[in-house]
């Protein structure tokens, strides 16, 4: 068992789109892959089956926790599974580094996995009181008790508003000021409800703000903005990449990004001559975001909001 984690969380991990990303990566034998987000290994676990017998996977996780569970669930795999203690945005050093020149198959499946959400200490869910943390990574110096404690109102107001479209992000702000200094989740939410009432049918009135300290806390957007590129480079003709995000921010910048480098030209549409010089370098495979199906919403919840972009190197 390992520490801090329930083991009805190890046990019933799910990972979202399971079918979809195996499907989309269509993993072959000696085939080389990264699942730049490990979490509890469960895509990887796909992807080597999939691969079978010689397929190599290089796994990423910020999170020593995730990293040591997956590394206790894969061990069946042998040296087939590379596994890293790495920020997705290093890559292209961590593929340098294992001297790998490309890759067929990448994926990234963005936000919080089910045992950093059902883990009270680390602070992600507002549904019992813990320290105010929400880090990914243990050695991130900034925590969200940081941010809401010393950041000034209208910093916390844009914070708000931006990362988690907080339509009322100035009445928030200026409850959260009032309130410090804020230590747990719980106090946390209770200022946020007491601002926003009960929120709309089926969300609770803190999700947003939830979502915008730990979208602020983990850099989460500028790091993503740092991945794509990296994961294009990286990849041999007709491999692909496949995105997994859970809200609109995260979904429009990948969106935006294969949109662009499915492009040929970029310059403004009224020019009348390319001054650009951009070239296509890959083909978006799914036009409109593939979502989770009914039956899959229906036994994890968590995956409602999530949508899968796919795109392949020309
Ligand atoms: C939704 S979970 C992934 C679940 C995984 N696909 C599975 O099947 O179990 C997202 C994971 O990304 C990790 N993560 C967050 N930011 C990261 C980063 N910058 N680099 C690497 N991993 C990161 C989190 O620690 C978390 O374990």
């Amino acid at each position: 068992m390992l520490a801090g984690y329930p083991s009805v969380v190890i046990s019933m991990h799910r990972p979202v789109l399971y079918q979809e990303i195996i499907h989309s990566l269509s993993p072959q034998r000696g085939g080389h892959y990264v699942d730049a987000t490990l979490g509890a290994g469960g895509h990887t676990w796909g992807i080597l089956e999939a691969s079978a017998p010689d397929g190599l996977l290089l796994g990423m996780d910020v999170d020593p926790q995730a990293l040591e569970l997956a590394r206790n669930k894969l061990s069946v795999f042998g040296s087939r599974a590379i596994l890293v203690r790495a920020s997705y945005t290093s890559l292209a050093e961590q593929l340098a580094a294992l001297k790998w020149p490309s890759v067929d198959g990448i994926v990234l499946d963005l936000g919080v996995s089910s045992m950093q959400l059902d883990t009270p200490q680390r602070g992600f869910s507002f549904q019992v009181d813990a320290p105010l943390d929400m880090r990914f990574d243990p050695d991130n110096p900034v925590q969200a008790a940081d941010l809401v404690n010393t950041l000034p109102e209208g910093d916390i107001a844009d914070l708000l508003f931006r990362y988690g479209e907080e339509h009322q992000s100035r009445r928030v702000a200026r409850a959260i000021v009032q309130a410090r200094p804020l230590e747990t989740t719980g106090q946390l939410a209770r200022v946020v409800a007491g601002v926003t009432g009960s929120g709309k049918k089926g969300m609770h009135p803190a999700t947003r703000t939830f979502q915008a300290l730990r979208i602020a806390v983990n850099r989460e957007l500028e790091a993503l903005e740092e991945f794509l590129p990296q994961a294009v480079t990286s990849l041999a003709s007709a491999g692909r990449v496949a995105v997994i995000s859970f809200h609109s921010l995260e979904d429009r910048i990948v969106k935006q990004y294969f949109k662009k480098e499915s492009q040929d030209c970029i310059c403004p549409p009224k020019q009348p001559m390319c001054t650009c010089g951009h070239k296509a370098v890959v083909r978006i495979l799914t036009r409109r975001p593939i979502r989770p199906g009914a039956t899959e919403v229906n036994a994890n919840p968590r995956a409602r909001s999530a949508r899968l972009r796919v795109a392949e190197k020309i």
